[in-house]
């Protein structure tokens, strides 16, 4: 049996009529930018994180760039993101002029570590982005203590964390802005590119509203220097009906990861998953750890699982920011985390025996690296 690592056809097969006719209604009333597709998405999104404002825009790079320069982030000033993430977290401060500062993450949730984060805050630090990777939101108590005693804002980077909690409350409700991604493998994705910021400040939502416009509030009258990050009237359409699935699908992937963690548990040299403690994990990715990582992936790959790294390189040690003079052993936690993680196929569309198939091959491939 071959197993994928995500299987987009069969994600959207049984939804393309509904979907066909939304799309339908955008062409009928040309609103192919913005338009009452996204506004309809937007309302149905910030119900769904129970935030007052959502603004749709063209990806959660752009959702990113825009909370940050929304609050005020630029030239000279500092933004904290953990080293281990989609390399957009940094980029989204870098495209203000502000400088990315890489913190180290807990040993064993992946996530940005609030005892190495405070080491890192400084006079400079402006705002902080902690990252709910894979699924999993962070300790946002003891972020945002620190936070709120330096005075710095907090971006909820949850591109990777639609419908997630954290004791009890979902993401998007622990920061100044939350920033969420629809790019179509995303837990909640799009048929192309897509974002939203979320935020409980309507000066922050009017301002972001106006920066993905060309700094419009009025046609041809610009206020500021904006950009061009609206989204389009079908990416809108599509979220509109996926997004009535987004719970179910969510359980789906839970209930993935209990069969992986308890098919999985107690086998020498794999480590799996920290508990969720106080959160509500929604496994955008199941991650597990391997001292012999590429060969572990190199078996799986011949007994036909296809896996995935999140992420093979931290950020502190990509070419693009050679310039800020890290080296390796700089933050070990991240690093031992690029070089051990392996992500196991997980979409809602599972199947028992495509399930059972990954549980009985992780096993024996595991056996067969011994380490
Ligand atoms: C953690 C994280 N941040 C930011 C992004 C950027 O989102 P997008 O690809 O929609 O620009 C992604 C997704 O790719 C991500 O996983």
């Amino acid at each position: 049996m071959k197993v994928p690592f995500n299987d987009l056809a069969r994600h959207h097969a049984g939804l393309l009529p509904e979907i066909m006719a939304e799309i339908g209604e955008v062409f009928a009333s040309s609103a192919f930018i913005l338009g009452p597709k996204v506004a309809g998405f937007e309302q149905r999104f910030a119900e769904l994180h129970n935030a007052p404002h959502c603004v749709g825009v063209n990806s959660g790079t752009s959702a990113l760039h825009l909370a940050l320069l929304a609050l005020g982030v630029g030239p000279g000033d500092e933004v904290v993101v953990p080293a281990l993430t989609f390399v957009a977290t940094a980029w989204a401060a870098s495209y203000t002029g502000a400088t990315p500062v890489f913190c180290d993450v807990e040993e064993d949730t992946g996530l940005m570590d609030p005892k190495a984060l405070e080491r890192v805050l400084g006079p400079r630090t402006k705002a902080i982005i902690p990252v709910h990777l894979y699924g999993r939101p962070c300790d946002m108590d003891a972020i945002n203590a620190l936070a709120e005693k330096r005075g710095a804002a907090v971006v909820e980077d949850a591109c990777q964390a639609h419908c997630a909690e954290y004791k009890g409350r979902r993401v998007g409700q622990f920061g100044a802005a939350a920033c969420f991604s629809f790019y179509p493998g995303k837990n909640l994705g799009a048929a192309g590119e897509g974002g939203a910021v979320l935020t409980r400040d309507e000066t922050l939502a009017g301002k972001v509203r106006m920066l993905r416009d060309h700094g419009q509030s009025r046609r041809y009258h610009h206020g500021v220097v904006g950009y061009n990050y609206r989204m389009e009237g079908i990416q809108g359409a599509v979220l509109g009906v996926k997004s009535r699935h987004i719970e179910d699908w969510t359980e789906r992937r839970r209930a993935v990861a209990a069969v992986y963690r308890r098919e999985l548990a107690g086998l020498d040299g794999l480590v799996l998953p920290a508990d969720e403690g106080p959160t509500r994990h929604v496994y955008h990715l199941f991650v597990v750890r391997s001292l012999c990582r590429d060969l572990l992936a190199e078996k799986l790959a011949a007994r036909g699982v296809a896996t995935g790294l999140h992420y093979p390189l931290p950020l502190h040690l990509q070419e693009a920011y050679a310039g800020l003079g890290h080296k390796k052993g700089d933050l070990p936690r991240a690093e031992a985390w690029a070089d051990q993680c392996l992500s196991l196929p997980m979409f809602p569309e599972m199947r028992e025996d495509e399930i059972a198939w990954v549980v009985g091959q992780c096993r024996a491939a595991v056996r067969e690296c011994g380490c």
